[in-house]
């Protein structure tokens, strides 16, 4: 499929471009923008939502899932995108946020019996700390995420019905798939039993107002399945790619009808190479499920993620694995985060968001106006300054993206040295020193290919932090990079 070894670009539309000066981006800044997108060599763009929203979790709470917020543009907006998208050869995966709508959504106060009350609120907990139940009249509504996000029942056959209706609705108008938003929480016990104290890690990080319950009820319902075919039923064969916010042991039934999921293990892995490793073995236990991302709007970009002095590493990491890979807008210049605080998001992401960094001006180049956020270093580091350096972050992820393209099928896990992660992909052999001191290299690794910084790998050492890939031996060796 064209997503087999696909690099999809994370948009996040509010930060990316501003084409009309009101200092917050919208759809036809992104249309004006793909030119870059195409120049990079990705293979296509996810959007984060652009459905009209009173962005209490910028548009993560929908208040109608078939139009488009007045601040980002207009449907004709929408199908100008898709059409010059094409016109670039390149996809467009819509967010789909099948869990909750927007308190404001008409749904919530036309069909009340669509969404899960309880006259007993029980112990779960929001994503966002706190009780998931709030009170209004006299009952509660459940919210797994903020109190302004209602969460949908989806064992209602009336909401099954009007999601694929949705569904159906964007991919009719040109849309290639979707990513889908916090899919474990979509389905919860129908008893609504209290969860029960947590007797072992839950495997990925949760923060502490969270850690103590295991959500077995509250959310992952073992009939989950059920939910997941009406979605694939409504797209066909279209792409879908699950936020499963769960370690990949638990991925199975998701993805009898996704065809992949997050793998969160190796986006919260530590820089070490012990931690990769089980990182990616576990992902990888199941063949081809892995949809691999190690930043984003809500986790943080690679540049902060694992220190600037990884960033190179950590693309190149991600870049080479198999399976589609997602790269977060602004980090192919090895941008970084914003000031903590929690100016717009309550949960303190701000800092993930702030706008895209064209060229070295006051806003770079983001927009004409004072922007929503402001920009991070624009002077220091922007698309137009990296374009014409041949050492810059971005040459560097524009050659692996070009690069990826010709690596074979196969996935491995190699031996190595302590501290050094290695691999093979297709033909190629790559190894990467996560230590800030020399390291042996693994045995067998041939000339290198393409490399973080020149001499990386040299007199049989990979220098700290290098990481490179190698043609095996007796396979013709390909020229270097550089
Ligand atoms: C997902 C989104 C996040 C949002 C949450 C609730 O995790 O990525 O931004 O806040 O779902 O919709």
């Amino acid at each position: 499929m064209w997503w087999d070894n696909a690099v999809v670009y994370q948009v996040y539309p509010r930060s990316f471009q501003d084409s009309d000066g009101d200092g917050v981006g919208d759809l036809p800044g992104i249309a004006a923008r793909l030119s870059h997108l195409a120049w990079l060599g990705v293979d296509g763009l996810w959007m984060s939502p652009i459905y009209p929203s009173p962005m209490a979790d910028f548009g993560y709470d929908v208040s109608d899932y078939e139009e488009v917020d007045p601040l980002f543009g207009t449907l004709a907006d929408f199908d100008e995108l898709t059409a010059q998208a094409r016109a670039h050869g390149l996809r467009v995966l819509m967010d789909l946020v099948p869990c909750h709508t927007s308190i404001e959504h008409p749904w919530f106060t036309r069909h009340p019996d669509w969404y899960v009350w309880t006259d007993q609120p029980n112990n779960w907990r929001s994503a966002f700390g706190g009780s998931a139940w709030e009170r209004l009249g006299d009952r509660w509504y459940l919210h797994s995420f903020y109190r302004e996000q209602p969460d949908l029942d989806w064992r209602n056959p009336g909401v099954v019905e009007a999601m694929q209706a949705v569904l159906r609705f964007w991919i009719d108008r040109g849309a290639d798939g979707y990513r889908v938003d916090a899919l474990d929480r979509l389905l919860k016990d129908p008893e609504m039993r209290d969860d029960p104290p947590a007797t072992q890690p839950f495997g990925l990080p949760l923060p502490d107002f969270l850690a103590d319950l295991a959500p077995v009820h509250s959310s992952n319902a073992p009939d989950i399945g059920v939910a997941l075919a009406s979605l694939r039923q409504a797209v066909g064969r279209a792409l879908l790619v699950g936020e499963v916010y769960l370690p990949a042991a638990e991925w199975e039934p998701y993805l009898e009808h996704l065809d992949h999921a997050f793998a969160f293990e190796l986006l919260h892995s530590a820089w070490d190479a012990e931690s990769q490793r089980r990182a990616i073995a576990a992902s990888i236990a199941r063949p081809g499920s892995a949809a691999w991302a190690m930043s984003n709007h809500d986790f943080g970009r690679l540049a902060t993620r694992f220190g600037s002095r990884n960033a190179r590493s950590a693309a190149l990491l991600m870049l080479i694995l198999e399976g589609p890979a997602f790269l977060y807008q602004g980090d192919e210049i090895a941008l970084g985060e914003g000031p903590e605080g929690a100016r717009y998001d309550r949960h303190g992401r701000d800092k993930h968001r702030h706008p895209m960094q064209w060229d070295g001006s006051e806003t770079g180049g983001f927009t004409t106006a004072e922007p929503w956020l402001p920009a991070v270093d624009p002077a220091r580091r922007n698309v137009a300054a990296q374009r014409d350096d041949p050492d810059s972050m971005l040459t560097f992820v524009r050659r692996l993206i070009a690069f990826r393209k010709g690596l074979g099928p196969g996935l491995e896990l190699l031996d190595a040295p302590d501290g050094v992660l290695a691999l093979r992909r297709g033909e190629h052999r790559v190894a990467v020193n996560t230590t800030s001191s020399i390291r042996p290299l693994p045995e067998g690794h041939g000339a290198p290919v393409i490399e973080t910084g020149p001499g990386a790998a040299r007199g049989g050492t990979l220098a700290p932090r290098p990481f490179w890939c190698s043609s095996s031996p007796g396979t013709t060796s390909s020229s270097r990079t550089r």
